[in-house]
């Protein structure tokens, strides 16, 4: 059966926030990004939560959201037993905020009335996605909690909160919007409804990122390319990922490279990888035409080509390092945990939704392709 549940309301303009004036006399918990406190941008949305409501913040937060910071959280939670949860900041703030979520009720036994996700990266989508990937950083592992309970009811998409965010952020996290829409839609549950949200993704990252990058300050781009990101999240929460994600999980726990920019390392070799099914090939062909990437004139293959040439472009134009090396990481150190990441990537939530079964050899060799 296909089916497409979208239980979060999403607003997205720079007058999305007033949405926040309808709550009255609740208690909200904001757990936000470790950068917010002191910024306008903060100001700007706590200004928008009426006097009647009793606020605490919550900022411990740290990149690939390790246990012990959202157990501080979580006995905040407890304190203060909130009725609303608001995760504010990138990825790993709003799925710190959702693990908070979901381990502070099931100790308080009581659920809260309404979780409120506002993005300040355009990536991760965790603003509509049943996911919050964790860190056991004693473990040196990296997972995902999936739990429909865990998908915000309300998403919040205002632009100009992203303009803050270092280049390298953009381009980190559009590229995993990139990676979200290329593995939703190839993946096992993919159907025409997921098909839609990632096409029309995979079109915007892949023809107005750089420009988003390079202009910062455009507001009309900052907000397409956030919509983007929301839909490639709406895609692959339905749909599911692949074994990009798989690795790139890895990736983030053994070495600590930012999650989007494992991902966009990956992807060019996992899209080749992926593409010798010939249904797989003609659904990324398809999508290369209609985001206009490559004639119509082209077979397939050589349309493929044309996508893979062009995410090395992007990455080239928004100055990331295409390898592990090039990103400091000792080639050693990468060939000592070839077994150990090939082995965590089968175990990761991700690698399920992939549309080919790898062996442990072909899972090993897309990560030696990015080695140096
Ligand atoms: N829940 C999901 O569905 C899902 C999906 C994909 C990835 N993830 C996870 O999300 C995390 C990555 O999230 P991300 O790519 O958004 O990066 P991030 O949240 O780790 O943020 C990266 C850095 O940018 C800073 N930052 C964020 N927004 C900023 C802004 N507007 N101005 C200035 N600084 C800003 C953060 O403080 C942080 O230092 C990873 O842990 C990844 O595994 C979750
Ligand atoms: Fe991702």
């Amino acid at each position: 059966m296909n089916q497409l549940i979208i239980p979060t309301k999403i607003y997205s303009g720079t007058d999305s926030l007033t949405v926040l004036n309808q709550f009255h006399n609740e208690t909200v918990l904001v757990v936000c990004d470790a950068f917010l406190p002191g910024t306008d941008s903060l100001k700007m949305i706590l200004a928008q939560l009426n006097g009647s409501n009793a606020v605490t913040l919550f900022s411990d937060v740290k990149p690939d959201p390790p246990l012990v910071n959202i157990m501080a959280g979580v006995k905040v939670f407890e304190s203060v037993k909130p009725s609303i949860v608001l995760g504010i900041g990138g990825g790993s703030a709003i799925d710190t905020a959702k693990a908070i979520r979901f381990f502070g009720e099931k100790l308080t036994h009581q659920e809260i009335l309404s979780f409120i996700a506002i993005p300040t990266t355009s990536g991760t989508g965790s603003e509509v996605t049943n996911t919050a990937v964790v860190s056991d950083t004693e473990n040196g592992v990296k997972f995902p909690i999936i739990k429909n309970h865990l998908i915000p009811d309300i998403a919040l998409l205002e632009p100009t909160l992203v303009m803050s965010a270092p280049k390298s952020v953009t381009a980190f996290s559009g590229l995993d919007v990139l990676t979200h829409a290329l593995e939703s839609l190839v993946a096992k549950d993919a159907d025409l409804f997921t098909d839609a949200l990632a096409e029309k993704a995979m079109a915007v990252i892949s023809n107005q990122l750089v420009a988003a990058y390079e202009h910062g300050q455009d507001v009309a781009l900052r907000q397409v390319i956030h919509e983007a990101s929301c839909s490639a999240g709406l895609a692959f929460n339905s749909a599911g990922l692949g074994i990009c994600h798989a690795l790139a999980h890895q990736l983030g726990a053994k070495f600590h490279v930012p999650h989007g920019l494992a991902n966009a390392m990956l992807l060019p070799y996992v899209v080749g990888f992926n593409a010798q099914d010939q249904t797989v090939r003609a659904k990324y062909a398809q999508a290369i035409k209609k985001a206009n990437l490559g004639p119509a004139t082209l077979s397939d293959s050589l349309l493929v080509k044309r996508l893979q040439k062009h995410i090395f472009q992007m990455m080239k134009a928004m100055h990331c390092p295409k390898t592990l090396t090039e990103f400091g990481i000792e080639e050693s150190a990468v060939r000592d945990n070839l077994a150990w990441i090939v082995e965590h990537a089968k175990q990761d939530g991700t690698f399920a939704g992939n549309p080919i079964v790898p062996t442990d050899q072909e899972l090993a060799q897309l990560v030696e392709q990015i080695i140096k």
